[in-house]
């Protein structure tokens, strides 16, 4: 599929060549990755961040957000928990919060192996490379970090370096692979100043970068940001991409089918923007996993990325039971293992089965 062809589908709006999307690339997920839906505890274990991204609610300038960090016990409960819920991964999330060392979190991710053993992704944000090491080799086995845009003027625009330090998320993606992690980006559908020329680069940087996980949400604007007002002023220019839920879909499926065997989240921004069958509608559009939220209530409304999140006000047991429900009512399968992405095994690594050496002891 070259650019045009995948422009043309995200111009789509006839219902039936519609359906034709959904049904290529639903047929591929089934093909390619399975019936299981990979179910990854996500824990949002602080929300400092030294960066001031212009969409985020995070962002360092935002002073009206009461920062938190959980404590090594509070985030071993989270993972003791997935483990008991029968997840296969659990997600460490986090702004760029430079207040914490580099073995503090090792020792935690050590911990989790050692009494779960579960894989464990990280989304910290770009961290330096003695960092990305340091972490696993403590036995990290994934790092999410989205690129945002492949556009690099629009990507500097919305994501301001710290400290005259220019952003290489792609370089840093790529680090990460030889380093060893799995490795997961995505973008945001709909930001301000996003062509659609843009999002099919995007959607064709995913196959480039051989990206074993893809997550991609609609941009939801946030008052207490810049591109909250960027954003009302964008609406009208032909050019621009609408940050809809449709929108979502198309990406999703285009997506499944430039990358065929990667693992793609039903993400929570696409639930936020349809909280009744959004998830669902994700699953049968090329998804084949969900991040359950493991952030002890407390401290859930304090990860106010963008408004009106979804899940914001459930506690860890009401979305697990929540989110399985959705899965088995699809007529799919709770995930099982890990849930490495096949991309990722190497060919001679084929036979050792996941599966087998599951549940861990
Ligand atoms: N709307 C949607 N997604 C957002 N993110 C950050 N801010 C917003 C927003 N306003 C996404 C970014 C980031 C991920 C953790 O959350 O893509 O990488
Ligand atoms: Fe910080 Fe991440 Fe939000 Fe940017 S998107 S301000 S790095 S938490
Ligand atoms: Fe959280 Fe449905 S998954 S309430």
């Amino acid at each position: 599929m070259d650019r045009q062809a995948i422009i043309q589908w995200l111009r789509e709006t006839e219902p039936n060549r519609l359906s034709e999307l959904w049904r290529l690339a639903d047929d591929l997920r089934r093909r390619e990755v399975g019936e299981q839906v990979h179910l990854r505890g996500l824990i949002e274990f602080s929300n400092y961040c030294r960066r001031n991204c212009g969409y985020c609610g995070l962002r360092i300038d935002n002073r009206e957000v009461e920062r938190y960090r959980m404590c090594e016990s509070e985030i071993l409960g989270c993972a003791e928990q997935a483990r008991s819920f029968g997840y296969g991964t659990v997600v460490l999330q986090s702004g760029e919060d430079c207040g914490f060392a580099a073995d503090w979190l090792a020792r935690i991710i050590e911990r989790i192996k050692q009494t779960t053993g579960l894989a464990v992704t990280l989304s910290l944000g770009e961290r330096a490379e003695a960092d990305l090491r340091t972490w696993k080799a403590a036995g990290a086995d994934r790092y999410l970090l989205r690129f945002e845009t492949a556009n690099p003027q629009l990507f500097e625009h919305i994501h301001p370096p710290v400290g005259g330090e220019k952003s290489d998320r792609i370089q840093l993606l790529r680090t990460l692979r030889e380093l060893g992690y799995e490795i997961g980006s995505g973008v945001m559908i709909g930001i301000p100043g996003q062509t659609f020329e843009d999002l099919a680069v995007d959607l064709e940087t995913f196959r480039e970068l051989n990206l074993d996980m893809i997550g991609v949400g609609p941009f939801i604007p946030h008052q207490a940001t810049p591109l909250h007002a960027e954003f009302m002023a964008a609406q009208d220019r032909p050019e621009q991409v609408p940050n809809t839920e449709a929108m979502t879909y198309k990406a999703i499926a285009l997506a499944r089918l430039l990358c065929p065997r990667a693992n793609i989240p039903s993400t929570t921004a696409l639930a936020t923007l349809n909280k009744a069958t959004g998830r669902e509608l994700g699953l049968q559009r090329g998804a084949n996993v969900v991040m359950p939220n493991l952030t002890p209530p407390e401290y859930r409304a304090m990860y106010e990325i963008y408004p009106a999140k979804a899940c914001i006000a459930e506690t860890a047991e009401q979305c697990h039971g929540c989110m399985k429900r959705r899965i088995l009512q699809l007529g799919r399968k709770l995930g099982v293992g890990p849930g490495h992405s096949p991309n990722f095994r190497a060919p001679h690594l084929a036979e050792q089965s996941t599966a087998s050496a599951w549940p861990p002891a």
